[in-house]
């Protein structure tokens, strides 16, 4: 697909109904030859609208659903907007997540060793202090702190008492954000679409988390440095590798490979994936999910549990097979 094409499909199946302003930004953009000729210089992973607009924001570009501002502001900008979007990747770090995660990781034997491989800033290494509210129901995990994640269900969802006991966290990701580094935190906020408050108060609540306890991050790519991280979880806990909205970013043979790695180490191992990601996954549902990414799958060793609202928003558990 073109990047006209790619534009096009973003604000058509995307943006609509989350936000009108990238909405409009994108059709804007995939109806202008001379920016999209200016796109095309870069490779085509960094052709993304996600990462345009969110780098447009970062440099402090217009805000807003103005056409003809943002074009006139981007060409005029367009050496250090390209020099950003080379630099800078899409690594949205969405904490809400650890509400589908939160009822596999409960069952598990504790104490749990976490391992979060392409964690981003790390934000979904803290399961144990997030509060949680399902279906509106009363919040319950760490409601003395400053995140309460809200996920509907549906389906017979195991739904713990309580958090899981994590005595051990560490992530990987091939460029870890620090969550004591302004620029990284002041990027992880234009990674959230205009308009998304919640997400932002969201957000905002699990940095600092973070910050009061900073998760050791390896800078490396997952497959390479899997085994060294499993191998470092201390005797008597459970080790979990897990990942979410990751293994996208990854070429076929990559997945594939690290997928082999898993079974070899033989650990828990929990993937919250699009469609078409894991096929030995997709294999086992019925029907066989549509790849359109609007739901993800949660698995357990490759044994799907659930399907999940890409940003943790839902959480609907399958009758067991
Ligand atoms: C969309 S973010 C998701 C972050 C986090 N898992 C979450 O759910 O909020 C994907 C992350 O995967 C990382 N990543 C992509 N390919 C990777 C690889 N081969 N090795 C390690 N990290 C990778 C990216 O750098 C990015 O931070």
């Amino acid at each position: 697909m073109d990047t006209a094409g790619r534009y096009r499909r973003f604000a058509a199946t995307e943006a609509r109904g989350h936000s009108p302003s990238y909405e409009r930004l994108a059709g804007g953009v995939a109806g202008d030859p001379g920016l999209l000729a200016l796109i095309d210089e870069l490779p085509p992973a960094r052709r993304q609208p996600n990462l345009l607009f969110a780098v447009v924001r970062y440099l402090d570009g217009p805000a807003g659903d103005d056409y003809a501002a943002f074009r006139a502001w981007a060409v005029t900008h367009w050496p250090r907007l390209r020099s950003t979007m080379l630099e800078r990747r899409t690594q949205t770090n969405e904490p809400a997540r650890c509400a589908v995660l939160l009822p596999v990781l409960a069952r598990l034997p504790q104490p749990l060793a976490l391992i979060e491989v392409g964690a981003s800033a790390g934000l979904c290494l803290y399961p144990d202090r997030y509060a949680y509210r399902y279906d509106g129901g009363t919040p319950f995990g760490a409601t003395d702190g400053p995140v309460v994640l809200d996920c509907a269900t549906t389906g017979p969802v195991p739904l713990p008492a309580r958090p899981p006991e994590v005595a051990w966290r560490a992530g990987i990701d091939l460029n870890p954000l620090d969550v004591a580094d302004p620029q990284d935190v002041r990027w992880l906020e234009c990674l959230v679409w205009p308009g998304q408050h919640a997400r932002l108060t969201r957000l905002r609540g699990a940095v600092r988390v973070a910050r009061a306890e900073p998760p050791t991050l390896v800078r490396g790519d997952i497959d390479e440095t899997i085994r060294d991280l499993v191998a470092a979880t201390p005797a008597g806990t459970t080790p979990v590798v897990l990942h979410s909205a990751v293994l996208a970013y990854l070429p076929p043979e990559d997945r594939e490979s690290f997928a082999a790695t898993m079974r070899d180490l033989g650990c828990a191992w929990i993937s919250n994936e699009a469609p078409g990601v894991l096929p030995a996954v997709d294999r086992r549902l019925s029907p066989l999910p549509a790849p359109d990414g609007l739901l993800f799958t949660l698995a357990l060793n490759e044994h799907p549990l659930a399907r999940t609202g890409p940003h943790g928003q839902s959480l609907h558990w399958l009758p067991a097979p």
